[in-house]
């Protein structure tokens, strides 16, 4: 949309950790850059007036009466290019699975028709389950990297990119890793320059991100390089971390440290991090994190299958460090937030209560470790929004009006009035698919 405009209808967002908002009928002004510049209450005094002016210059939007606005979702961690292998093989262990199915896939995408096709479904389909912002790994090869990166930019996705680096040629196949580790990194440099060069050509922006797959796949010549690229140019960095007993073993013998400290010996452990699953972080991990203001990408269907276990992250949280949502594509089947959000209080239950039926009951599970429906919600828009440094995941003034409008006279029952304001959230956040996501807008764009 050009010029400013305003959207009337009724709102969900969560305003803090356990506290979903509800604004019932309200009025959100949008100013021309696509910002929030004012929410208006019914009961406002201003609500009125602000209400008829918008009107009257016929940019009002008025929702439908089982239409409602949420956030649109921050998806935190998932893979491009294994869309197509989506539900395949996770019946296999991460190290199989990567050699026999992923790196094969990924090494296609040096055709770039088939990248571009594949690609441009991708970002269609996250964007049609809600998802406005997304933090993508590509594949090791910087051109595809950029396409990618430039589709997001197109199709009006807040896209975050990164050419991934998986130099080390003991660990990685022949046909797919960089040529070297100077290689890894030179080309790292270059995706990074390239995408700032037309990083504001598009309204919502699309952002580059220094992207090592993980230590196992990297000498420590490429990890030191990579760590100054980061200081270098301060864009955001992601990498998978602590994610399944073979993984976190290896990282320990190799340095006698978990990932999380090799990680900041690197210098690769910022306030712009994102670490993939953390499941298996110990607290002297948990505690840098904290420090360093790094976030977790939380994948608790991934988790489910890779790590056969369940992030704590009600503790970790507690601790001080930051949680965001991730479908993991394709290591979680689901493009949907909304799954991840079902699956991570799924999971966070029976890591709570435990799920061996053999043990006595409260001697099962580890205490104190459920999630709720709301804080699923909250890491799925603020938590995402905070690992970032980016205005998104509220509909508060100063926020990018990101944004689905969801009808919920679809698929949902409503033969009863809800009790509670929050119980129609809760139906919304349970029940919807992508079919009754009618709108998706991105920096204040129509994209869906
Ligand atoms: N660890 C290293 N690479 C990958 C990947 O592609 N997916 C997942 N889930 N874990 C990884
Ligand atoms: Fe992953």
């Amino acid at each position: 949309m050009s010029g400013k405009w305003a959207v009337q209808g009724t709102a969900f967002y969560s305003a803090d950790w356990d506290k979903a908002v509800c604004i019932k009928n309200g009025l959100f002004c949008i100013d021309e850059k696509g910002f929030i510049e004012g929410v208006y209450k019914e009961e406002d005094k201003a609500y009125k007036t602000v209400r008829e002016k918008y009107l009257a210059d016929g940019c009002l939007k008025i929702l439908g009466e089982t239409e409602a606005m949420l956030p649109g979702f921050v998806d935190l961690h998932l893979h491009a290019p294994q869309w197509p292998q989506a539900g395949t093989a996770l019946d296999r262990p991460l190290e199989v699975w990567l050699g026999e199915y992923t790196f094969p896939l990924e090494a296609k995408y040096r055709d770039l028709e088939f990248a571009y096709k594949v690609y441009q479904d991708v970002v269609k389909t996250t964007l049609s389950h809600g998802t406005t912002t997304a933090l993508y790994f590509a594949t090791v090869d910087r051109e595809p990297s950029v396409l990618l990166a430039r589709l997001c930019g197109e199709l009006g996705q807040r896209g975050l990119v990164g050419k991934v680096v998986m130099d080390d040629p003991a660990a990685n196949p022949g046909f797919y890793r960089d040529a070297s580790w100077e290689d890894g990194v030179k080309e790292t440099e270059r995706f990074i320059d390239e995408v700032l060069e037309f990083q504001d050509s598009f309204k919502q922006r699309v952002y580059p991100v220094i992207t090592p797959r993980f230590i196992p796949s990297c000498t420590d010549e490429s990890l030191k390089g990579l760590g100054k690229l980061a200081g270098k140019y301060g864009v955001h960095v992601q990498t998978h971390c602590s994610e399944s007993d073979w993984e976190h073993q290896l990282v320990k013998e190799r340095y006698g440290v978990n990932d999380a400290q090799a990680l900041n010996r690197f210098g690769l452990l910022t306030d712009k991090t994102v670490l993939a699953h953390a499941v298996f972080l110990e607290m002297e991990d948990v505690k840098l994190l904290a420090e360093k203001k790094a976030s977790i990408a939380h994948s608790p269907l991934s988790n489910a299958y890779f790590a056969g276990s369940v992030l704590p992250f009600r503790e970790f949280r507690d601790q001080g460090v930051n949680i965001g949502m991730a479908t993991d594509i394709s290591g979680g089947y689901s493009p949907s937030l909304y799954h991840a959000q079902r699956q991570a209080v799924i999971s966070s239950r029976m890591l709570n209560e435990g799920a061996d039926p053999g043990l006595p009951a409260g001697s099962r599970g580890r205490k104190d470790s459920a999630i709720a429906l709301n804080h699923a919600f909250y890491a799925a828009t603020v938590g995402g929004g905070t690992a970032l440094g980016l205005k998104v995941g509220k509909l508060e003034k100063g926020y990018s009006f990101d944004v689905q409008i969801v009808d919920y006279g679809e698929g949902i029952p409503r033969f009863c009035p809800e009790k509670r304001e929050e119980d129609l959230l809760h139906k919304i956040l349970l029940l919807t698919e992508s079919r009754s996501i009618k709108e998706v807008w991105v920096q204040g764009e129509k994209v869906k």
